[in-house]
């Protein structure tokens, strides 16, 4: 089964607007090549979102939002909403990433609730998982993240399941210039593909685009993107510098 690769930047809380805007107008210029390979996708703050969307509607990047609320509409002051999402042309949401976790408290129940909300509007969920330091070393990271991945997708129908990408992102590996070994991180994303199988078939698991996340550089890209289970990566601090990511880019095409 051939995945098509999707590298994602997630830009967190850093950019003011104009800064935004001339990132991704370096980013586009230079992907030059032809991207028949691999899939380009930006999550700027959600604010910018109407501007580069407008601004870059002829690009091959697909933009995207870095959270999103589990309710359609109401008074829920700060969220943003999955229809809201979609009016600004937002193509993929993030949900569940490790920050989130940390510093909002989100589990996995809401987790899955966020992944309904973007799927009712048709907005593809990257769902992140991954296990703590602590976790890995006392070997619990399978058990972790095979936790993580059934209480969140729970709910979700075979139909549902493939409109989903996952993104491992090992929390130990995340702004800390450590990145998982290419062995540690295909070991794992294979177990999450047979996780996946053993729920919805070996032929679904084999279509849902499973992402690396945590400290990818130029450096360390092509060793991991081309595991066989690892179809692409989720990419933060590299993400925001146009030629670490052009060249990320390069290594998955
Ligand atoms: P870094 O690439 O900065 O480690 O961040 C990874 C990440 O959190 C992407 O979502």
């Amino acid at each position: 089964m051939s995945r098509k690769k999707i590298i994602a930047g997630n830009w967190k809380m850093f950019k003011t607007l104009s800064e935004a805007e001339l990132l991704v107008a370096e980013i586009n210029n230079k992907l030059l090549q032809n991207l028949a390979s691999a899939e380009v996708w930006i999550a700027p703050p959600a604010l910018y979102l109407p501007t580069l969307t407008s601004q870059f509607s002829g690009s091959e990047i697909q933009f995207g939002a870095q959270d999103i609320s589990k309710h359609q509409q109401g008074a829920y002051t700060g969220e943003i909403s999955a229809m809201m999402l979609q009016s600004v042309m937002a193509k993929f949401t993030l949900v569940g990433h490790s920050e989130r976790r940390q510093y909002h408290h989100e589990d996995d129940v809401l987790i899955g609730a966020k992944i309904h909300a973007a799927l009712s509007q048709s907005i593809t969920p990257v769902y992140c998982c991954g296990e703590t330091l602590q976790e890995r070393n006392s070997n619990n990271h399978f058990v972790i993240v095979e936790q993580q991945i059934t209480t969140a997708l729970a709910n979700c129908s075979a139909e549902q399941v493939q409109q989903i990408v996952i993104a491992y992102e090992p929390v130990w590996a995340i702004g800390t210039g450590v990145t998982a070994s290419a062995e540690q991180a295909q070991e794992m994303h294979a177990f999450i593909r047979s996780i996946l199988a053993q729920k919805y078939g070996a032929s679904i698991a084999d279509t849902i685009r499973i992402l690396y996340g945590g400290s990818v550089k130029p450096n360390n890209a092509s060793e991991l993107f081309s595991q066989p289970d690892i179809d692409g990566g989720l990419i933060g601090g590299a993400s925001l510098v146009a030629a670490d990511f052009i060249a990320i880019i390069e290594s998955a095409i």
